[in-house]
């Protein structure tokens, strides 16, 4: 049983919770492969989707979630909303209470923008990715794919490489991943390294090779030049002469190591298109089972609802 209405991050998540949503994804996952719906999970609810970002991953998967486990789904965008016409995010929430809805998976520029109206609406809140801050059904559905791959968490060596200062997705699997027992190892340009980011659990790394060296992951980030005001690195093709992850350093890696990105990925900038589409990708796996996670997590909120409120 999940232990409040909403899922902001995974830094107030405990081991337990995020056990039981990785369980329950593994449900889920099995009912998609089997071709099935479970239209009754859901029935007589609604979703809706606040993005005030763009997405085609966490926002489609999302609107699939609640359509497959049969909740009423409706799609709020900012560009389109009167957010437009100087509606704060307050009034947006509680316009959308006054609706009766159950859940709002919200994306937004801003850090803290999810616990905001979490705290001002009686719909369950789900950060759908907020500024700098975290996304953590990226992270579930990241860790969910691990556990698929070698059958457990613990004692994992995860190397994550590239944007880490303006990358929510590095934040959610450093605090997921060290709650569940692996070792999470960072490597970036100088620039793109967050201060103090060891005292969250991370091993910071002066090289590539230091952070591949053994690992069972590999993931890298999307360069995320929208948050940057410039200057952090000279040149894309400069940082992906230096910071991208090439075809030969996954030798250097463990036995069965998996390439992972959250997406959507630069191709040739982050990764080379050869890890993208190699045998060693999970690229597309993460995408169904970003799905699935989705899944499990608004049938378990609807279980806490139920219960609680
Ligand atoms: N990984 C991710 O959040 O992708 P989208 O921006 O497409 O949702």
């Amino acid at each position: 049983m999940l232990k409040g209405k909403d899922l902001l991050g995974l830094y107030g998540a405990s081991a337990e919770e995020i056990c039981e949503i990785l369980d329950r994804t593994a449900q889920m996952k099995a009912l998609l492969l089997r071709g099935g719906k479970a239209e009754s999970v859901l029935r007589g609810c609604a979703l809706v989707t606040l993005f005030y970002e763009n997405s085609t991953r966490t926002r489609t998967s999302f609107e699939l979630a609640g359509k497959y486990l049969g909740a009423a789904e409706v799609n709020v965008s900012a560009a389109s909303s009167s957010v437009q016409k100087g509606e704060t995010l307050i009034d947006t929430g509680r316009t959308l209470d006054d609706m009766k809805i159950d859940f709002i998976a919200i994306r937004h520029p801003l850090a803290g923008a999810p616990k905001l109206l979490a705290e001002n609406v009686h719909a369950s809140v789900i950060n759908a990715g907020d500024g700098m801050n975290e996304h953590p059904t990226q992270a579930l559905l990241d860790m969910f794919t691990m556990r698929e791959k070698f059958g457990g968490i613990k004692g994992l060596k995860v190397a994550i490489l590239g944007d880490i200062k303006h990358s929510r997705v590095a934040k959610s699997n450093l605090f997921g991943l060290t709650k569940l027992g692996a070792e999470v190892y960072m490597y970036a340009p100088r620039t793109l390294m967050p201060r103090d980011i060891e005292k969250l659990g991370a091993h910071v790394c002066s090289s590539m090779e230091e952070a591949i060296e053994g690992a069972n992951c590999i993931m890298g980030l999307r360069i995320q030049l929208e948050r940057q005001k410039g200057g952090l690195f000279p040149s894309l093709s400069e940082y992906s002469k230096f910071y991208g992850v090439k075809d030969g350093m996954l030798g250097r890696a463990a036995k069965g190591a998996i390439v992972m990105h959250p997406g959507p990925v630069n191709r040739g900038i982050e990764l080379t298109p050869s890890l993208i589409d190699g045998e060693s990708s999970v690229i597309n796996e993460q995408v169904t089972n970003g799905l699935a996670t989705r899944m499990a997590l608004l049938s378990l909120l609807r279980e806490y609802r139920e219960k609680n409120l």
